[in-house]
């Protein structure tokens, strides 16, 4: 006998499932050693498989597999459905959706296609929860199915190399988020990754970089990419490979030397810049590189898109190359941008005749290419709302939303991941549509979906942080990567997967919860978050710590796990007190307020959520004075302002006065500060300095030997505003010496 309430239903699956029924009633269906999980098409007997091996390592409960419609838990695939409950999902059925019906005496799984019901399993995955002894099932009903048909994560592999096992395990990730591209970046400058056998140098130099000890590299043998890509097949998982075309592509130059334009040797680059060498697309010898390069590729992956890449290619040689120069004047081709359309287009006419299509980055698009050809968006929005109004199938790959080689916060602590764009917080990478506006409504069906991208350039910048090397037993690096994708990639799930009518970020955060927990129960290394609180100003100066709407009472953003903190700006531990916000907590003005969220078995905790006052950040400038406001500053020509330091210069002594920037469009300059005894200058300090995130000299020393007790002094100073009189900031004063 179980009591319903407290039970995980849909309202716990990620990404959110979208239709969800709860019938009445106490009765669980619990799970025993022995039962069965059958499959009512032999074509599904890997999802029974896997899903049976995935229960028992979850509860470790045998049970048996075996074909058939009457197991406890059934798996069927399923024509369309209809009637009213399926409305909200019919049109997206298609896209691999799945039903799922728990009740007390089985459970049954139907799918329209393979990946419908293998999704079907993973919700089931969610569901399964420990009670007592038993493991449950609250009784439900879930109809569910995708909102795009591509939901993908990119794998840079070039730049670090990262093993067979670990790929697999991405597409274990990526599987039980649902998602079902791996965009594999095999190609680029540092690396050439893939084995094609007519070129066999391709990865005997190609895949290799640096010399001696610091020799760095590896490739997926051909019988490697077909184990990994059934793997991935059985998951769900289509793999698109990325062959880059032109640029990016070192790598195949430092192998055969005659695809460049100069037919120079070059080595395999072990630092990271974006290279002038690119194919040269004017010589058929190339072309015929390229074609059986593809004619491999094709061979390997089932995939209907190639990737060519196609970004960030410089012109300067084919700007010089008599060959390449040959095409754009027989073609009366005006730019190479041309001509990389050229070739774009003829790379793209030679994979169709092999019943494929090609898909590059958003550059391609200005290249000039047909409506077949898919266009990857990752910097300018625009170009997806022109390319899908044209016809172009648009996956989006947003630099500001699906960017995740970049940290999530510039806090303290944050990995060495990419810097040169802003952070992809966990809100940033769920908050946002991949539809554009500005596509019309008949093109909206051109926006494939989402796309996360892990690049691994960092690896090059950060050697010394970074620097497993392959069969070497090292997973730093691998740990990284798991850190930078997760949790960021249950957004990226949710973004792909349901509507955005249904989607919101609170609710997210609250499903999430129990998301750390099957991370933690898998071993991967996700980026712990930080506690779910903020800071509340209070009276007298005092702060109050609040939990975030739906954290409950620990702030924790982990099930299971607690927040610890401490007020004396060291880092919490575990023996730090445990927040508990179920009486208020109040930190005292000069507090340095530090928290951090830690794992139910407490071996991990976050990054530092830190609060400190502003009296408390300003208290080693010492006392306030006084303070400028937007307006009260000479718009670049000096003004003078006076500052009442009575009763804070009471003695002989040197004593500072700071200028300390607040808000603004400008900073504050300084010209001078005087200092006045009863209206009499008794000390000065002349010199430019000015505040901001760049201040300069912006503290002036000023030596006082003539105290007198009940003498009033003023402070008056020189100041402007450097280029208008928006700014505002602090003047503080402290003695700092007894002379
Ligand atoms: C890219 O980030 N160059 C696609
Ligand atoms: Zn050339």
């Amino acid at each position: 006998f179980y009591v319903i309430s407290g039970l995980l239903t849909a309202q716990d699956v990620i990404p959110k499932p979208r239709v969800r029924m709860y019938p009445k009633g106490n009765e669980v269906f619990k799970l025993q050693s022995g039962m069965t999980v059958s499959y009512g098409d032999e074509k599904l007997k890997p999802v029974a498989e896997q899903l049976a091996a995935r229960i028992e390592a979850q509860t470790h409960t045998k049970l048996k597999v075996a074909a058939g419609t009457s197991g406890d838990i059934s798996l069927q695939l399923h024509p369309r459905w209809k009637g009213k409950y399926w409305q909200s999902v019919e049109k997206d059925q298609a896209r691999n959706g799945y039903s799922l019906y728990v009740k007390p005496g089985n459970i049954s799984i139907r799918g329209v296609s393979y990946t419908g019901v293998f999704y079907g399993s993973v919700t089931l995955d969610q569901l399964l929860q420990k009670s007592g002894d038993d493991w449950i099932v609250r009784p439900q009903t879930i109809l569910d199915a995708p909102v795009y048909p591509w939901r993908g994560m990119m794998l840079d592999v070039a730049r670090y190399f990262f093993t067979k096992e670990y790929v697999m395990r991405y597409i274990d990730m990526m599987a039980m988020h649902k998602l079902n591209v791996l965009h594999w970046h095999l190609i680029d400058d540092c690396g050439w990754r893939i084995e094609i056998k007519s070129y066999p140098k391709l990865t005997e130099i190609g895949a290799w970089r640096g010399k001696g000890k610091a020799k760095y590299g590896g490739f997926y043998s051909q019988e490697d990419i077909k184990e990994i890509v059934a793997y991935a097949q059985a998951r769900g998982v289509m793999i698109v490979p990325e062959i880059e075309i032109p640029a990016h592509t070192l790598s195949a130059l430092a192998a055969y030397p005659q695809l460049g334009c100069q037919g120079k040797q070059f080595n395999v680059p072990t630092r990271h810049s974006i290279s002038p060498e690119i194919y040269c697309v004017g010589r058929e010898t190339t072309w015929r590189f390229l074609e059986d390069v593809m004619d491999e590729v094709i061979e390997l992956f089932p995939s209907e898109f190639i990737h060519i890449g196609g970004d960030e290619a410089k012109y300067d040689r084919w700007k010089h190359c008599q060959h390449c120069q040959k095409i754009i004047k027989k073609n009366g081709f005006k730019s190479e941008h041309e001509l990389q359309g050229w070739t774009t287009r003829r790379i793209a006419q030679y994979v169709e005749k092999k019943g494929k299509r090609i898909i590059g980055w958003e550059e391609i698009l200005e290249c000039g290419v047909d409506k077949k050809t898919g266009i990857m968006v990752w910097n300018k929005p625009a170009i997806a709302v022109k390319a899908a109004n044209h016809g172009h199938p648009v996956v989006m790959a947003n630099v500001r939303h699906t960017y995740f080689d970049t940290p999530e916060s510039r806090l303290a602590g944050e990995p060495p991941a990419a810097r040169w764009t802003p952070p992809v917080s966990l809100q940033k990478a769920y908050q946002w549509e991949p539809t554009p506006k500005g596509v019309k409504p008949e093109a909206r069906k051109n926006i494939l979906g989402p796309n996360g991208c892990v690049w691994s350039d960092q690896f090059l910048h950060n050697a010394k942080v970074l620097a497993d090397k392959p069969g070497q037993g090292t997973t730093a690096s691998e740990a990284y990567i798991d850190y930078l994708s997760l949790p960021r990639m249950a957004a990226l799930a949710e973004v792909g997967w349901t509507p955005q009518s249904q989607r919101n970020y609170g609710d997210f955060i609250k499903r999430m919860k129990r998301q750390y927990n099957r991370y933690a129960a898998r071993g991967y290394k996700f980026r712990v978050p930080l506690p779910l609180i903020k800071i509340k100003a209070s009276r007298d100066g005092k702060r109050e710590v609040v939990a975030l709407q739906g954290a409950g009472s620990s702030g924790s953003p982990i099930h299971g796990g607690v927040v610890r903190y401490t007020l004396d700006g060291s880092k919490p531990t575990l023996q730090s007190s445990v927040l508990d916000l179920s009486a208020p907590l109040v930190i005292e003005p000069q507090q340095l307020f530090t928290a951090a969220t830690f794992t139910p078995d407490g071996k991990r905790q976050s990054l530092n959520f830190r609060h400190a006052s502003k009296a408390a950040k300003w208290a080693k400038y010492g006392v306030k004075i006084g303070q400028w406001k937007s307006g009260q500053p000479g718009n670049g020509k000096p003004v003078e302002m006076t500052f009442d330091a009575t009763g804070k210069i009471n003695g002989n002594g040197t004593y500072r006065i700071t200028f300390i920037y607040t808000s603004g469009a400008v900073r504050l300059d300084i010209d001078s500060v005087k200092v006045f005894r009863n209206d009499a200058q008794v000390a000065e300090d002349i010199h430019h300095g000015f505040t901001g995130a760049s201040s300069s000299k912006n503290s002036y020393n000023v030596k006082i030997t003539s105290y007198e007790t009940g003498a009033a002094f003023k402070i008056k100073a020189q100041v402007y505003g450097d280029t208008g009189n928006n700014t505002n900031g602090v003047v503080l004063i402290k003695k700092v010496s007894e002379k």
